[in-house]
Order: structure tokens, then C-alpha cells, then sequence
């Protein structure tokens, strides 16, 4: 196997600087292969300080971009018969070696499912981190998908996920929210454990987790809410299943490429079976998170009168409940830690990001912090058997609040894209928000395309990594953006 490193790189930020630069085409370079090599920035580098962080990001860039090949351990080794869903050998489809699609195994970059920026441009807006389509949608662990209805209910009976890609912009202010709230949760429930019988409440920058107690020697998780019993806040994942970034990308790499980091499976360890070790490095996913925590955030455009109305309405019909405009941290610091201990963020640092620094530019909230502008709660709700998944799981009905930040460019709606317009997405609301739909229902025409209209001034960022890689030609979105 040889790799090509320089050319790696060469190619993939010469293509980049060649669009910035308007030079004559990317067709007109010389093509070399692109291969992805691992490790070629070393944890220690990112840790010591010796990188920059724009060099970090770059090699981010790098490894959310190159597509993965077999030479490098895409895919996995012998099937498995046993387990036919786990990462580590799975079928493919008709015999094809590469892709399987329904679980995993569907792509060979992380691009290739987050890739809009905005669809409300003729073509739409491509960039790294966006969104994806339905086509781009994943299918996670059936082993049921019974196509021929044979139960003739209309739907296909099928038990696994099927799941609509979001964005990763503002993915820092978000991790960072995350992070303080479990150190608060994780204080409250040291305080119920100092007093025995007391039911503390669990409440974290104005968001309400329930209760906790401490009886007979032991916690009662019976009334918490929202988050899992190790009052753990995970953000990410539309279940809330990931507490970082990193996280989800070391779930990510082996699901969809069969990317095994080293971290995940240990150093020399073929896990796969497919002949490579060594897959993905740890400095290679600590690029890649501290890349993806640095992309810009959503933005807001400047708004007309029927979407300050709609921003009344938004709030005055309960909307904002769960869908939070901001929230706030203390620190502007996001803190990488490795290896993470979800209960106390706090160890294991290794690196450290500012995010009011241009990029992700959140802005300070006056009192050492920064707000971020989110629309959500981070908590989980009951949103009813009609948009219920059907895994058998405990939390089929179960989803974090969405972040509404971005909304106006990403259709399709809903973890699954079942929803084509925001109206469509917010009429099939059910469970918790129930009452608030039907509000909005009762509500007339005019008066719901003020929400709608007000939905639309939250925009996508024009260039999410911008000093990485610029603003599509095609993209004509107008307006002041704050
Ligand atoms: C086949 C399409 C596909 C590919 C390829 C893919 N993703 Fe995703 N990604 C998704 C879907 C679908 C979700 C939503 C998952 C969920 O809700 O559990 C998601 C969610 C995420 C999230 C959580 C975002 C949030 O706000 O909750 C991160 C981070 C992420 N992906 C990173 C990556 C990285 C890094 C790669 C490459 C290693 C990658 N993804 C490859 C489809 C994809
Ligand atoms: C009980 C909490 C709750 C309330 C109240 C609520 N939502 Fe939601 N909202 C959610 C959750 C959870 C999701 C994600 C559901 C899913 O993915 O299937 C969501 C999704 C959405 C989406 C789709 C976002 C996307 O990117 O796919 C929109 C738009 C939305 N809500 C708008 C509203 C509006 C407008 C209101 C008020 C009329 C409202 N919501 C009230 C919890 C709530």
C-alpha cells in the first residue's frame, strides 16, 4: 500500500484556493489520486501548542472531506453472521464489497451527508458541515424492513433508524452548553446526596431535568426528566445520545465507513477484520472535533414587521418553552478533553478553543460568557406515537428539542425529513407539544405566516468555515445578518 501524503493535502486546499482565487478551473490541475493518511498531525502536536489551530483545522478539514478506500480500512472484514448490524462485518449489497446503505457503509467522506448550507438558492448552497437531504439520510440497524407491507397498514414495519442529517455549525456553543450543565446537574446531585430524604431540583440555566433524591443509600432517578439517570447532558444525536462532538465522530467513522479509530478499538488492534490497524488516529479526531466546534454559527437576518409578530407569537403560544431562543454559558472557553469523562468534563484537557474568536463568533454576554442563540433546551420530550421511531426502544417517542438556529435553510424537516415545509413540521407535532400545535392550528392563515416568516430570518452561516473554504459562487442570500 503507498500512501501519498503531500499530494493529499496539495490537492485538497489547492482546490480550495484555486476557487477562492478564481483561478481558470479545478480541471485545469494536474490529477493525482487522493488517498487519506492517517495520523499525519499527531495528538501531541495539537496538545503541545506546536500547531496552530488554523493549522488544526485544516487537517479537520481534511479527514471530514478525503473519502476513505478500502486501502486505508473502509469497510470491514469477513461477515458476520452473527450480527449482521454491527460495525465489523456486515453484508453489502449485492455483492457490490463496498456499500451497504441500510446500515452503514453508505458513504466514503462525512461530506457527503453534511453538505448544504442552503437550499433556498437555485442550486442550492453546497458547504462542508451543512445538511443533508433525504438521499443522505441514515439508515441505522433494521433487521426488519418489510417492504411488501405484508401487515397492509401502509407502512413499511421497519425497526431500525431512519434519520435526516442536521449541520455541525455552532456545534462549539453547544458542546460548551453541554459541558457546563452536566458540571451543574452533576453538583446538584452531590448536594442530594448530602441530604438524604431531600428532593432537590434539577435545574440548569432555566432548564428543568426534573428532580433527584437520595434515599435508603441509594439515588431515586424516578424524577428525572429530559436527560439520562448519570445527568449527563448530551446534545448531540437527535435522541441526545453524544455528549461531544468527538463522541458522535468516533460513533460516525466506524458506522458509515467502517473506520475504526484507534481509540475505540486500541493501537494494533484490527477489530475489523479488514487487514488495516490503526484506521484513525487520535490526533485525527481531535482535528476533526476541534474543526467541526469551530465552524460558524447560525445567524439572524434582520427582521420585517410580520416576523416580529411571528417572534410574539412564537413566544406567546408556547413555542419558546422548548425551543429556548438562547442560552448562556459562564466561560467563552470550550475545553477538549481526552479521554473525556462525561460526568466531569473538566478533566483530561488537552486543548482549548475561544469561541467569540471570528470563527464560531458567538458573542459575549457581558458577564464572561457567551450567549448562544440555539432555540432549544437540550432536553429531551415526548413528541407522541405519530412521530415515534419503531426500534422497541423505551425512547421511540422520545427527541431532544430541535435547534431552530439555521431553520430557513434546511429542509426537510423532522429527524426523518418526513416534514417538506416548516408549517408541515410544525402541525405534526404531537406528545408534549401537543397543545402548542394545536394552538398554532387554531391560528389564522396570516397569523401562521408571520411564524413562518419569523422562522425564516434564522439563517444558516454564508461561510461556515470561510478562511478554510469561501462562500459558493451560486449562494445569493441577501440581507444583514447579526
Ligand atoms: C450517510 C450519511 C452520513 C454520513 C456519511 C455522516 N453523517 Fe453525521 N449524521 C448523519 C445523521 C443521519 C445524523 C443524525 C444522527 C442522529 O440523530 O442520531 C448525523 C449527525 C452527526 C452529528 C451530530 C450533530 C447534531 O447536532 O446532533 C455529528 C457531530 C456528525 N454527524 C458528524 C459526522 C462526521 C464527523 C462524519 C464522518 C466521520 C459523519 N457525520 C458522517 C448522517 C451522516
Ligand atoms: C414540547 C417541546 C416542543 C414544543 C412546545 C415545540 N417544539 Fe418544535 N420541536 C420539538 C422537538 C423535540 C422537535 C424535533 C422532532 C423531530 O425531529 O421529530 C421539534 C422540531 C421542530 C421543527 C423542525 C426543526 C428541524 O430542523 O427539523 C420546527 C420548525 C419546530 N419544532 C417549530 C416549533 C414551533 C413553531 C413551535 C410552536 C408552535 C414548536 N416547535 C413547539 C419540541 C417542541
Amino acid at each position: 500500500m503507498s500512501f501519498i501524503v503531500v499530494p493529499v493535502a496539495r490537492a485538497l486546499l489547492g482546490a480550495v484556493v484555486s476557487v477562492s482565487l478564481g483561478a481558470p478551473s479545478l480541471f485545469g490541475q494536474q490529477a493525482q489520486p487522493l488517498e487519506f493518511k492517517s495520523d499525519t498531525l499527531k495528538q501531541g502536536d495539537i496538545a503541545s501548542g506546536q500547531t496552530s489551530l488554523l493549522g488544526i483545522r485544516k487537517r479537520g478539514m481534511e479527514v471530514f472531506a478525503t473519502p476513505f478506500t478500502k486501502n486505508v480500512g473502509y469497510g470491514d472484514g469477513p461477515v458476520n453472521a452473527a450480527d449482521p448490524t454491527s460495525p465489523g462485518g456486515r453484508p453489502t449489497l449485492q455483492n457490490n464489497s463496498k456499500f451497504l446503505r441500510v446500515n452503514g457503509l453508505d458513504a466514503q467522506t462525512c461530506m457527503e451527508c453534511h453538505s448544504i448550507v442552503s437550499n433556498l438558492t437555485v442550486p442550492f448552497t453546497f458547504g462542508l458541515g451543512g445538511v443533508g437531504g433525504s438521499n443522505a439520510n441514515a439508515m441505522a440497524k433494521p433487521t426488519t424492513i418489510d417492504v411488501a407491507d405484508t401487515q397492509h397498514n401502509g407502512f413499511a414495519a421497519f425497526n431500525g433508524r431512519f434519520i435526516n442529517p442536521p449541520f455541525l455549525f455552532g456545534s462549539g456553543g453547544v458542546e460548551l452548553l453541554a459541558k457546563e450543565m452536566t458540571e451543574d446537574l452533576q453538583t446538584l446531585k452531590a448536594r442530594a446526596m448530602r441530604q438524604p430524604g431531600v428532593t432537590v431540583p434539577l435545574v440548569t440555566k432555566g432548564v428543568n431535568f426534573g428532580t433527584i433524591q437520595f434515599v435508603g443509600g441509594s439515588l431515586d432517578t424516578s424524577g428525572v426528566r429530559g436527560v439520562d439517570p448519570d445527568l449527563v447532558v448530551r446534545p448531540f444525536g437527535r435522541k441526545g445520545q453524544f455528549a461531544n462532538v468527538r463522541a458522535f465522530d468516533v460513533s460516525a467513522m466506524q458506522f458509515h465507513f467502517g473506520m475504526q479509530p484507534v481509540e475505540a478499538v486500541g493501537f494494533g488492534v484490527d477489530a475489523d477484520g479488514d487487514g488495516v490497524v490503526n484506521e484513525i488516529s487520535e490526533g485525527d479526531l481531535s482535528a476533526l472535533s476541534i474543526f467541526l466546534t469551530t465552524m460558524d454559527r447560525p445567524r439572524r437576518t434582520t427582521e420585517s414587521t410580520a416576523a416580529t409578530n411571528g417572534e410574539g407569537r412564537f413566544h406567546s403560544l408556547g413555542c419558546a418553552a422548548c425551543h429556548m431562543p438562547a442560552l448562556e454559558t459562564r466561560s467563552p472557553i470550550l475545553t477538549y478533553s481526552f479521554p473525556e469523562v462525561e460526568t466531569d468534563p473538566t478533566q483530561n484537557v488537552y486543548y482549548s478553543t475561544d469561541l467569540r474568536a471570528a470563527r464560531p463568533g458567538f458573542q459575549a454576554n457581558g458577564v464572561g460568557g457567551i450567549e448562544v442563540p440555539l432555540f432549544s433546551d437540550l432536553k429531551r420530550h415526548d413528541m407522541g406515537s405519530g412521530l415515534a421511531e419503531s426500534t422497541g426502544s423505551d425512547l421511540d417517542r422520545y427527541f431532544i428539542t430541535a435547534r431552530l438556529w439555521g431553520v430557513a435553510d434546511t429542509a426537510p424537516y423532522l429527524h426523518d425529513g418526513r416534514a417538506h415545509t416548516l408549517e408541515e413540521a410544525i402541525l405534526l407535532h404531537g406528545g408534549e407539544a401537543q397543545p402548542v400545535r394545536d394552538a398554532f392550528a387554531a391560528l389564522t392563515d396570516s397569523a401562521q405566516q408571520e411564524l413562518v416568516a419569523f422562522l425564516m430570518t434564522l439563517r444558516t452561516p454564508v461561510a461556515p468555515a470561510g478562511d478554510l473554504m469561501p462562500p459558493q459562487p451560486g449562494d445569493r442570500r441577501l440581507g444583514q445578518l447579526r
